[in-house]
């Protein structure tokens, strides 16, 4: 037996080798486009994959370590039309690899360290147009087997060990040949030998790239007669003398297209001499294009007078300030100077050019005048430059013009409203700071004008007959300006064909609802990244043809109106994304509108909800109907509940002394009276209460006790209570002293209220009335139960004669005795509290 410890000292080595073979086809290739693309990069395989569907047509196996391509590998996908072999190790391909592989146009092996290519390796390749044999290791194309590829465009050998240019006899075999890249190989010498082949090639069909090839030498009338589309020759010569010579040996060379110059980071040449180039005269060029060359001083360009007869020249990086004084007989109709380091404007006077570019140049003078009669197309973008006055025909020279760019520039003045130039097509301002372009109407002559850019420049829209005469306009673009009041007026009249029109980041607010009233063709309107609140602020029923509408990027909550005015019928796209959705129920019809129209709307899946903030992160999609129906219930709910919480809350309020009261009777419960009766009265009568009823009641046989508020409420305790718990709950009965000040007080009215309730609550209890002197009926009325108890109950008038009061105090004792126990007396309570009785005047105060 094994210890434990040793056999897993075996195990884990054991696993970790075994999850390294896993099987290559556990690891699925990622599926591009299904049976169609699939992109098994660096996954690891050993092998070709098997679960791939045979009706591949592209098949990128980049970065697996398959490293022998065998016979046949491919056999079972007839239908591949790419194959990226990209970095696979491949060191060695037998013949037939590709053999089946008909449709395939493409086959990339760069970066395979191939040492060993059978003849027969590219066989069956019968569709190929473009292989890419980079970085393979190459040392010749003398032996390499593609001899027979007749459909064969473009071949790739850049980047490996060729050192010779001799190009082989099968070259006159493939007839489709038009681009052969040689760049960064070893070639250092061109002889004549080297190119005989070249003369039984179509003419003027292959481009050759010799870039970072360590050329030193070319032999004189190597390149004679030799009809080539393009040469580019880049960071080839580490100095002067290389070059001229090698510039030198291309005379009598025909071609459409000459490149030369260096790479931004691959420069070798020092001190360029200005002979350099002198060689070009005996070239025969259509095209010339030099690039990158440090040190190129002024002095240099004397090679230009060879290239007078070249019909476009472009001039990039090349860092010369100055140019000036070419003759006038130069035929260059197409000139592009860029990317160099001009401080002032050239003077130009070329009485052939059509075109001319000159742009990324930092200038520092402004614009002066040229004299280019022929001009159609000016590109003066991306310079900082600025234009005192623009634009006639007078600073340029031409009628001509129909393509104006002066994007990416200083300021720009429009003094005049481009007389001369009624030609111009495309007028391009955007990211320069337009003046005056605001006082009159600057583009009244531009009938033929199709595209306008007047994108950030600063250009405050006020005066309504900006574009006055455009009436060919397609395309308006002028984001980031803005309008007086953030206000869009109706400035597009007349503009019957403009199809595309950008106004997004303006700042607008409001849209005026004829803005767009005569604009029948507009297909796209950009109101990106404005401030719209609703999305009816726009009035787009008359846009007929609209097809995107870009409102994102707005405050956009919903709509104004409940119900969205409908969209054009050609509509296909909206963009609401980045607004400031309220999913809430007011705005259920705006919510229920973009459901409908989920189709139309750019993103509508991850648009979420910004208000109300229970619902921010929401997606917008999911705000239910039921979710307002549930919280109407909710809200009518609630509405009933504080609607019954206020009611009690008032009746308790209005009852509060009823309440105690009821609450008083259970706590006291029968038989604790303390008094006999409670006295209600009015301060107005205390005299009478003092001297006749106090007296003859608590002085008499039997004495009685009644409750005085002057003399037995508790001091300290709120009156009310004190009502309540001294007066009622203590007392027997209840002795009401009705006279005309009874009447008018609101407190004795309020206590007689309570009495009654008393009443009503203790059967025992009785409430015994005094009517003090006659009260007038119409102040009696007011008080109703009280009149009305009076005229239904009997109740003690007092009499100031002496019969009277014998009767009246007899009846009253009467009353009072009744119900009251035998045995009772008076208690001593009240004889010690009686020096207490300091009330406060109490009457007419609030409860
Ligand atoms: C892919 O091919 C399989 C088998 O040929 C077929 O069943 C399937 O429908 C195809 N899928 C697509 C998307 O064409
Ligand atoms: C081609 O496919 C068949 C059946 O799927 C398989 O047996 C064979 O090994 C495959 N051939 C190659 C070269 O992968
Ligand atoms: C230029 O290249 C040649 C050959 O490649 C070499 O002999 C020579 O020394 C190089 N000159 C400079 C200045 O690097
Ligand atoms: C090239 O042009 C020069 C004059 O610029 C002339 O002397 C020379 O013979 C020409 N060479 C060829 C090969 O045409
Ligand atoms: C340009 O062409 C004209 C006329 O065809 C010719 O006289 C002149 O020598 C040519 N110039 C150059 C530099 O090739
Ligand atoms: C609208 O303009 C914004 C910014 O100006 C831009 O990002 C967006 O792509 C434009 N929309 C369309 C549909 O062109
Ligand atoms: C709005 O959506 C359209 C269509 O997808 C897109 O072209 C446009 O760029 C979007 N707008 C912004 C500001 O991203
Ligand atoms: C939502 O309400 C609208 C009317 O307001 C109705 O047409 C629609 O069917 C409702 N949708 C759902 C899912 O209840």
């Amino acid at each position: 037996m094994m210890p434990p410890t040793r056999l897993a000292g075996t195990l884990i080595p054991a696993m970790a080798f075994l999850s390294c073979l896993r099987p290559e086809s556990w690891d699925p290739c990622m599926q591009v486009v299904p049976n169609i693309t699939y992109q098994c990069m660096e996954l690891g395989l050993y092998k070709i994959p098997s679960n791939i569907p045979t009706s591949t047509k592209k098949l990128d196996l980049s970065f697996n370590p398959l490293r022998r391509l065998r016979s046949y590998s491919f056999s079972n996908f007839s239908e591949l039309q790419v194959l990226d072999l990209s970095r696979c190790e491949i060191q060695i391909i037998e013949d037939d690899a590709f053999q089946g592989l008909k449709h395939l146009s493409t086959l990339i092996l760069t970066g395979n360290p191939i040492q060993s290519l059978a003849r027969g390796a590219f066989s069956g390749l019968s569709s190929l147009q473009t292989l890419v044999a980079v970085e393979t290791n190459l040392a010749s194309l003398e032996d390499f087997p593609i001899g027979h590829l007749k459909t064969l465009k473009k071949l790739n050998v850049a980047h490996n060990l060729i050192n010779s240019f001799k190009l082989p006899e099968y070259f006159s075999n493939l007839p489709s040949l038009e681009h052969l890249d040689l760049s960064n190989n070893k070639i250092q010498n061109i002889y004549h030998k080297d190119l005989q082949v070249l003369h039984q090639m179509p003419p003027f069909k292959l481009s050759l790239d010799l870039s970072l090839n360590p050329l030193d030498f070319i032999q004189q009338s190597a390149f004679k007669e030799i009809k080539l589309h393009e040469l580019t020759l880049r960071s080839n010569f580490n100095s002067t003398d290389a070059m001229k010579t090698c510039v030198q040996g291309l005379a009598g060379l025909k071609i459409n297209r000459l490149v030369l110059g260096e790479f931004k980071n691959e420069r070798t040449i020092k001190d360029l001499d200005k002979s350099a180039l002198e060689g070009l005269c005996n070239l025969t060029i259509e095209e010339f294009r030099l690039t990158y060359l440090d040190d190129f001083s002024e002095d240099c360009i004397g090679f230009l007078n060879c290239l007078a007869n070249v019909s476009a020249i472009s001039l990039v990086s090349l860092y010369f300030n100055k140019l000036e004084g070419f003759p006038k007989d130069f035929q260059w109709q197409y000139l592009k100077l860029a990317n160099s380091k001009f401080q002032y404007f050239p003077t130009l006077e070329l009485a052939s050019l059509k075109k001319f570019v000159f742009t990324d140049n930092k200038v520092l003078s402004p614009f002066t005048e040229v004299n280019l009669p022929n001009l159609e197309f000016l590109d003066l973008s991306r310079n900082g430059m600025f234009f005192k006055g623009c634009c006639s025909h007078r600073d340029l020279g031409t009628t001509r013009l129909k393509h104006l760019d002066l994007s990416f520039n200083d300021a720009i003045t429009m003094s005049s409203n481009f007389l001369g130039l009624e030609q111009l097509e495309h007028l391009d301002f955007q990211h320069s700071s337009l003046k005056q372009a605001n006082d009159f109407s600057v583009f009244l002559a531009l009938k033929n004008l199709l595209y306008l850019d007047i994108s950030y420049t600063n250009t405050h829209v006020i005066f309504h007959g900006i574009f006055d005469g455009l009436f060919s306009l397609q395309v308006l673009k002028m984001a980031g300006n803005s309008f007086q009041d953030n206000f869009l007026p109706n400035i597009f009249t007349n503009m019957q064909s403009l199809t595309v029109l950008d106004l997004s980041k303006c700042q607008l607010e409001q849209v005026s609802q004829v803005a767009f009233s005569s604009l029948p063709k507009l297909q796209l309107l950009n109101m990106s990244h404005n401030n719209l609140l609703f999305l009816d602020t726009l009035p787009y029923q008359p846009l007929h043809a609209l097809r995107v509408l870009d409102c994102s990027f707005n405050r956009i909550v919903a709509s104004k109106r409940q119900e969205l005015q409908p969209f054009p019928s050609s509509l296909a796209s909206l963009n609401l994304t980045r607004n400031d959705f309220a999913c809430a129920c007011e705005h259920l019809s705006f919510l229920q509108w973009f459901k409908d129209h989920r189709h139309l709307l750019v993103g509508a899946e991850q648009m979420l909800c910004v208000n109300p903030s229970d619902m921010e992160g929401v997606p917008v999609l999911s705000f239910r109907n039921s979710t307002c129906q549930m919280s109407k219930t909710i809200i009518s709910v609630s509405v009933l509940t504080v609607l019954l919480v206020s009611v009690v809350a008032v009746l308790v309020y209005k009852f509060y002394f009823h309440l105690m009261l009821l609450a008083g009777c259970k706590r006291y419960g029968r038989g604790e009276s303390t008094y006999d009766a409670f006295v209600i009265y009015s301060s107005q009568d205390e005299d009478w209460v003092r001297n006749e009823l106090v007296k003859n009641l608590e002085e008499g046989v039997p004495p009685f006790q009644l409750c005085l508020h002057y003399r037995d409420f508790i001091p300290g305790v709120a009156i009310a209570a004190n009502i309540i718990q001294e007066g009622f709950h203590k007392s027997r009965k209840v002795i009401v002293v009705v006279s005309q000040h009874f009447i008018q007080s609101r407190w004795c009215i309020f206590e007689y209220e309570i009495a009654q309730t008393w009443q009503f609550l203790s059967s025992h209890a009785g409430i015994i009335f005094i009517v003090l002197q006659k009260v007038e009926k119409t102040l009696l009325r007011q008080q109703v139960e009280l009149y009305r108890l009076l005229s239904r109950n009997t109740y003690l008038e007092w009499e100031d004669s002496v019969l009277g009061r014998h009767i009246f105090w007899r009846r009253l004792r009467k009353a009072l005795l009744d119900g009251k126990p035998k045995s009772a007396e008076g208690t001593e309570d009240a004889e010690s509290s009686q020096h207490l009785a300091t009330t406060p005047a109490w009457e007419g105060k609030p409860p």
